[in-house]
């Protein structure tokens, strides 16, 4: 037996036994004729004592051990004489009788300890070792009992578990494919799937009724903090329900998890439609642990005064900060810069800090009279002490999203953004299509399946860029952690969207026939949605980025810098699959 007990388990009341532990050497230390070890494995740390006076080959062996060796150790459980109050078995030491090193160890390139000397490309490289740090560790255990819990939830709810392939066709999730070339279909390629979306559609046609999936979705896409190029979702659908059924079902299920996993309560998720979304906070995922809503300012500033910049705006918007009134000239110069970054792409800021008594100072004083500014105060609801932050610009929708970067930053600096804080709500009535400038088409905001409400779909032939969809997204602390919504079960609406999607019945026939096939032999009225496993585990985690709940992740260049992938294949490989490489000359 290569252990009885583990690293993490002893106490006082095990005082006596003998034990045999094994695990790895974190680190020794000499105290006069005393060794000290701290033995570690996945569970915990165990204070080792090798004592020179009882066996001094034993004592001179430990000395000789380096960090992350792998040891076993049998001893006897012993109090401690000074206690270690940081530790579960910080009450407890080993006195060692017997020491066999399993395997020695290369000095590793960083420290394993909770706050490590390794810089993150070294962390990654070595990820087996990062892996070994207890707080990164946790984060995989609490992503373990997160699937857990999900998978229990969604049982008891009778839904069934089904793999779905890997291998497949293009999926309509707007990103761009991984492709893998077929051997024995040349020149031809499966997709990864981006989501399993038209198989779980499918699986409702096949009468599954309720279905999950915990499962890999792959995207080409750009990389942020939330995003990897492969990540997993809680993949669901379900038959014969409405929106409401839905909403309910998985409101339930963040219940659960708040609850077993945090022991939070969170109170019913408030629902906002998506355009008071875009007009109170700029965005479709708003984070709401704090207030600071956007006000419009179009009837208050535009032509009220000499200011060309605002009379020219199609959109004015302020933001009332509690208290900031005190933020220095060079403050606010630096809040200016911010909004200038090319990321948020303001061409500046308009400032107004309400004085104690209640005078409003601002930065466009010259072009508004005394009443316009009062009329400012009031309209923003601004008190003494109070700065007003004002962005504006010819693009509605740009200017909003460049106010709700600065609202962001602000709400970061006033600390209103705590990570052990959480705010849950519904987005719902996302608008089915935008205007995408790149293809100049409308395209499907969430994707082409998704129907429209039923008291829009006369607007489908006359405006369709106002037609409302019945899709909805759960978002958390301003992280979209889940989406989905009602699908179309009629082929003639299904062929109407496609339509207006700029597909020709030929293209729609190609790239979709086998779904709207399927949906001529009885298919039942359905829905879902998609979790980011990933996102809602590391907002549990309080993590900044996803990555940092994934065993083995990649960086934002899509790397695997452990892996050292993606590399080039042999040209065996490539004359196998007929492939040619034809790079772009340097
Ligand atoms: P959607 O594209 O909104 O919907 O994706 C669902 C959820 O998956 C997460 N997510 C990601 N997480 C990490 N990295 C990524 N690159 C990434 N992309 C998406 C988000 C998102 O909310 N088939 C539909 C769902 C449905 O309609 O049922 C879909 O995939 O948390």
């Amino acid at each position: 037996m290569y252990r009885t007990k583990t690293c993490g388990e002893l106490r006082l009341a095990n005082v006596g036994e003998c034990v045999t532990l094994s695990g790895w050497v974190q680190r020794t230390r000499k105290m006069g004729g005393m060794t000290f070890a701290d033995l570690r494995d996945r569970y915990g740390i165990t204070q080792l004592v090798f004592d020179e006076s009882k066996d001094k080959e034993l004592c001179d062996r430990a000395n000789r051990l380096g960090r992350e060796w792998v040891i076993q150790v049998v001893g006897e459980v012993s109090e401690r004489q000074s206690k270690n109050k940081n530790l579960p078995t910080g009450d407890v030491e080993i006195i060692v009788r017997q020491l066999n090193v399993l395997n020695e160890a290369l000095t590793p390139p960083f420290t394993i300890e909770e706050q490590s000397d390794g810089g993150d490309d070294l962390r990654m490289k070595y990820r087996y070792l990062d892996l070994r740090r207890p707080n990164v560790r946790r984060n995989l255990e609490l992503r373990h009992k997160f699937a857990f819990e999900v998978r229990r939830y969604l049982d008891q709810q009778g839904f069934m578990e089904i793999e779905t392939p890997v291998l497949v066709n293009s999926t309509p999730e707007g990103a761009r494919d991984f492709v893998v070339p077929s051997r024995m279909n040349p020149g031809q390629f499966y997709a990864l799937p981006q989501s399993p979306q038209t198989l779980k559609q499918l699986l409702m046609v096949a009468g599954m009724d309720r279905y999950f999936q915990i499962v890999k979705c792959f995207r080409d896409e750009d990389l942020r903090a939330d995003r990897q190029p492969e990540f997993t979702q809680i993949d669901c659908e379900m038959s014969f329900v409405e929106q409401e059924d839905i909403l309910q079902m998985f409101e339930g299920m963040s219940r659960h998890l708040f609850k077993t996993i945090l022991g939070i309560d969170i109170p019913t998720l408030p629902r906002m439609t998506w355009a008071d979304a875009m007009k109170y906070y700029g965005s479709d995922k708003p984070d709401t642990r704090f207030d600071m809503k956007f006000v419009e300012l179009m009837d208050v500033l535009k032509g009220t005064g000499e200011f060309s910049v605002f009379n020219e705006a199609e959109y004015i918007g302020g933001i009332c900060c509690e208290g900031q009134a005190v933020y220095t000239r060079k403050q606010l110069d630096q809040l200016t810069d911010f909004v200038r970054r090319p990321q948020v792409g303001a061409k500046g800021l308009v400032y107004a800090r309400v004085g104690e008594d209640g005078s409003v100072k601002s930065s466009v004083d010259k072009f508004y009279s005394p009443e316009v500014l009062e009329r400012l105060k009031q309209t923003m609801n601004a008190k003494p002490g109070d700065l007003i932050l004002i962005i504006s610009g010819p693009d509605t929708l740009k200017a909003r999203k460049q106010l709700c970067e600065l609202r962001l930053e602000m709400g970061q600096r006033m600390g209103l953004r705590p990570k052990d804080k959480f705010s849950c709500l519904w987005v719902i009535d996302f608008p089915m299509y935008e205007w995408s400038d790149e293809e100049q088409r409308l395209m499907a905001m969430h994707h082409p399946f998704t129907s429209p409400k039923p008291e829009d779909v006369p607007l489908l032939d006359t405006d369709p860029a106002s037609v409302r969809a019945n899709a909805y997204d759960m978002v958390i602390n301003g992280v979209e952690v889940g989406g989905g919504s009602i699908r179309i079960h009629d082929a003639k609406l299904q062929q109407k969207i496609f339509e207006i999607l700029g597909f020709t019945p030929e293209q729609a026939q190609q790239k979709f026939g086998f779904l709207m096939n399927a949906f001529k032999y009885g298919a039942p009225p359905h829905g879902g949605l998609a979790y980011g496993l990933d996102r809602f585990v590391s907002l549990f985690a309080q993590l900044d980025s996803i990555r940092d709940c994934i065993a083995f992740p990649k960086n934002n260049s899509g790397r695997d810098v452990m892996l050292d992938a993606p590399g080039v294949i042999d040209q065996s490989q490539l004359d196998e699959l007929h492939l040619a490489i034809n790079l772009p000359k340097a």
